[in-house]
């Protein structure tokens, strides 16, 4: 293990679409193990690539974890408009080697409160079975677990949006923007 020193603490900050090719290459690099668990199954490069082609458009919102330039992990918030009011989707991955580190709770962290000042109908989460990281992590943030379809549904509940709320993200937007100026200015 790396010795503690080493080990990046980590900036979180929501992606620009320009971003998109850095979050396809963080898929592309999962293992099958960890694509299968991201994706509900075990999907090739094209898939992936096809997939990466939709993101961060208007209803797909993405938090990366970044060490410097270097994508560690990314949490990704989906508008979902079926025949009632819009409700909220979130997946996240992070990269084998940087786990069990509080990068993939800081991720679901920041989609929850994104999720809340949207103010979505529900917010939701599909993980397998197995997955025990993800549902303790789903847990640690109130949801309600239940199976569906043979996956776990993890179903989030939280106050309505406040004054508060809505600071949060916005200083978290700037700090984030102003990070990435840092490393890329123009
Ligand atoms: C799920 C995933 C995002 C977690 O990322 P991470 O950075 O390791 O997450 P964290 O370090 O924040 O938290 C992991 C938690 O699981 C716990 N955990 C790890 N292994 C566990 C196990 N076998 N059983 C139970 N809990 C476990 C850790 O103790 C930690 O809980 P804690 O914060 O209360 O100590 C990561 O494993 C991943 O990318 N997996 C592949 C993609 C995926 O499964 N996505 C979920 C579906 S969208």
């Amino acid at each position: 293990m790396m010795p503690r020193a080493d080990r990046p603490t980590p900036v979180y900050r929501k992606l620009f679409p320009r971003e998109r090719g850095l979050v396809q290459q963080h898929f592309l690099q999962l293992n099958p193990a960890s694509r299968r668990s991201r994706f509900g199954g075990l999907v090739s490069d094209p898939f992936i690539r096809a997939y990466s082609s939709a993101l961060l458009g208007p209803g797909s919102l993405i938090y990366g974890a970044f060490d410097g330039e270097r994508l560690l992990g990314v949490g990704e918030l989906s508008l979902v408009f079926n025949k009632g009011p819009a409700s909220g989707e979130i997946a996240v991955s992070v990269g084998e080697a940087w786990r069990g580190r509080g990068i993939g709770s800081a991720l679901v962290s920041r989609a929850l409160l994104s999720a809340r000042n949207r103010v979505l109908d529900h917010t939701y989460l599909f993980c397998q079975q197995e997955n025990r990281p993800m549902q303790r992590i789903a847990k640690k943030f109130g949801a309600n677990i239940t199976m569906l379809h043979g996956e776990r549904l993890a179903e989030f509940r939280f106050p309505l949006a406040d004054h508060f709320s809505f600071v949060t993200e916005w200083l978290g937007d700037t700090k984030g923007a102003i990070a990435y100026l840092r490393l890329r200015p123009h």
